[in-house]
């Protein structure tokens, strides 16, 4: 068995954390747990994966890929250096048999007194404050060049006041170090969880005063949206 910790400073505080783990609240259980760990008077969101945990069709990839630790590690990192709202990113680790990842983690800042996007959008959907600062942020994102592949409002936490946003989860985000293109941006986009009539609100602060796009894009992804529910639904009858 081969552990990896990066930094490799950390070495110590991975056992301590690991230790910790059976302590913490499970945040989101399943092929990647997330807990919440109390580690000396600091709040942290460890995140872990485990090989023997995962879905047959995932592990392909976690045998040939850089593993998900690293991958979160290493795009906090660069959302950080671009000027986004990140927790701190702390640590990722690494345990490999035979080259293959058995399980990696990835220890960030636990983000205390801050408000899950989804919980305000689901009592106001059509909220402009929020809305805006959203579309803004996907925006800049894209014109940075961060393709984020997981648009999903669960990703993304305002402080009380509503001027920040907070971006997590990250590990599928790829930096493209050009302008996200057109239709990668639309793929982004139609994974948002907003419905229409909030749809268009946030294609108008996306796209600015360029309301034909903003008139197709929602149109566009409204109809991938569709799609996508249909095919989960017909999936889901025929149980495949
Ligand atoms: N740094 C953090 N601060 C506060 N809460 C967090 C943090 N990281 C994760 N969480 C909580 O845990 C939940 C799940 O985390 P996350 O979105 O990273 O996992 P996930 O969606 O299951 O990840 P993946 O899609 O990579 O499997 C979040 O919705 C959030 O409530
Ligand atoms: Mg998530």
């Amino acid at each position: 068995m081969g552990l990896l910790v990066y930094p490799e400073s950390s070495r110590k505080i991975f056992y301590e954390i690991k230790s910790l783990i059976n302590e913490g609240e499970v945040l989101k259980g399943g092929g990647t747990t997330v807990y919440l760990v109390r580690f000396r008077s600091r709040k942290l969101s460890v995140k872990i994966t485990k090989l023997s945990r995962l879905k047959k069709s995932s592990t392909l990839l976690y045998l040939v890929g850089p593993s998900k630790g690293y991958r979160e590690f290493k795009n906090v990192r660069l959302l950080k250096h671009a000027g986004f709202n990140v927790p701190e990113p702390l640590m990722y680790w690494e345990i490999r048999k035979h080259g293959v990842v058995e399980e990696t983690g990835f220890v960030e800042e636990y983000l205390d007194d801050v408000v899950p996007v989804r919980d305000v959008l689901s009592v106001n959907s059509t909220d402009k404050d929020v809305l805006k600062i959203l579309a803004n942020t996907f925006r800049r994102l894209h014109d940075a060049g961060f393709f984020m592949r997981d648009l999903t409002f669960g990703n993304f936490f305002l402080s009380q006041d509503h001027r920040m946003l907070y971006i997590i989860d990250v590990s599928r985000m790829v930096y493209l170090h050009i302008s996200v293109p057109l239709f990668l941006r639309f793929e982004d986009l139609s994974k948002v969880d907003s419905d229409e009539p909030a749809l268009s609100i946030l294609m108008d602060f996306y796209w600015g005063e360029d309301r034909g796009i903003s008139r197709f894009s929602a149109n566009y992804v409204m109809k991938r949206k569709q799609l996508r529910r249909i095919r989960k639904s017909v999936t889901h009858k025929l149980k495949i």
